[in-house]
């Protein structure tokens, strides 16, 4: 695997591919299964496959949640090398950012729902860093995860508004065997927060499983109950919207998603699940 940290060293290398398929999937390291997923998915689509590590700095809203997010990088070269991975491009934040920069893109009230209401700027952070880095990789096709789906709806939204010629691929969440969905801060979790945590994924398994048997409005209730009646667990939000607009369900809805945000812990979860 070549690691490249210059936009130069990317742009040279890109110059005499022309004809090949460039697949991307960005991360903030911390990689495990979840990510190598998309990038299996990438290798299955593409002839080359760059995934970068580059932790934002403009989409934490917590100072602390910053310095405190893992970067395990000599681990995360291993993973990516046994996975085949083609490129590393893992460079450092003054690569990525002059001082002082200005970045906003109005997305309307998406960036305002759900994520946006407890993270408040969290998507416009998102949307700079992903706008930059699809300007140096240049790729045909990017590789993100479901359990970020508001993250995906967001970022469909910048490549729609700014004509951006990329293809956006969502892929499944991946699970460990409890349910727990993968995540980078599920090292953060204690043995009691985990084993609490999976009150979660059980809770949006309920809400598929009873679909139609009872409504929205009372499926959210039970939903919001068994999670608030979880020791060591402190709920954001629980929400059954609209799959395409995350706004309540209509008569013109194709889809629907239940998304959970809570605290296991000190450690901030997100999760979500297809239900229609
Ligand atoms: O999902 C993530 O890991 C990050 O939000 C992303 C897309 C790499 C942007 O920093």
């Amino acid at each position: 695997m070549k690691i490249f940290t210059t936009r130069h060293q990317i742009a040279q290398y890109f110059t005499h591919k022309t004809g090949k398929t460039i697949g991307f999937v960005p991360t903030m390291g911390a990689l495990h299964n979840g990510h190598i997923s998309l990038i299996k998915r990438a290798q299955q689509a593409c002839n080359e496959v760059v995934c970068s590590i580059f932790v934002n700095p403009t989409q934490f809203n917590d100072p602390k949640d910053l310095e405190k997010y893992p970067r395990p990088i000599a681990a995360d070269i291993a993973m990516l090398e046994q996975a085949g991975c083609d490129i590393l491009f893992n460079p450092p934040v003054s690569e990525i950012y002059d001082n002082n920069e200005k970045w906003h893109l109005n997305i309307g009230n998406l960036e305002h729902l759900l994520e946006g209401e407890f993270r408040p700027g969290h998507y416009q952070g998102v949307m700079q860093v992903v706008n930059k880095l699809f300007n140096i990789v240049k790729p045909d096709l990017a590789f993100f995860g479901q359990k970020d789906y508001q993250q995906f709806m967001v970022i469909s939204k910048m490549v729609e508004l700014l004509n951006m010629p990329v293809k956006l691929v969502m892929c499944p969440i991946q699970r460990e065997t409890d349910g727990l969905a993968m995540s980078s801060r599920n090292v953060h979790l204690t043995a009691y927060d985990r084993q609490h945590a999976l009150i979660l994924s059980k809770a949006l398994s309920g809400v598929k499983d009873s679909f139609g048997i009872a409504d929205i409005p009372q499926l959210q209730l039970q939903a919001k109950q068994l999670i608030n009646s979880e020791p060591g667990i402190g709920l954001e939000y629980f929400e059954i919207v609209d799959g395409d607009t995350l706004t309540p369900v209509s008569s013109n809805t194709k889809s629907i998603v239940a998304l959970v945000a809570a605290r296991a812990g000190k450690t901030r979860l997100i999760d979500n699940m297809l239900i229609v």
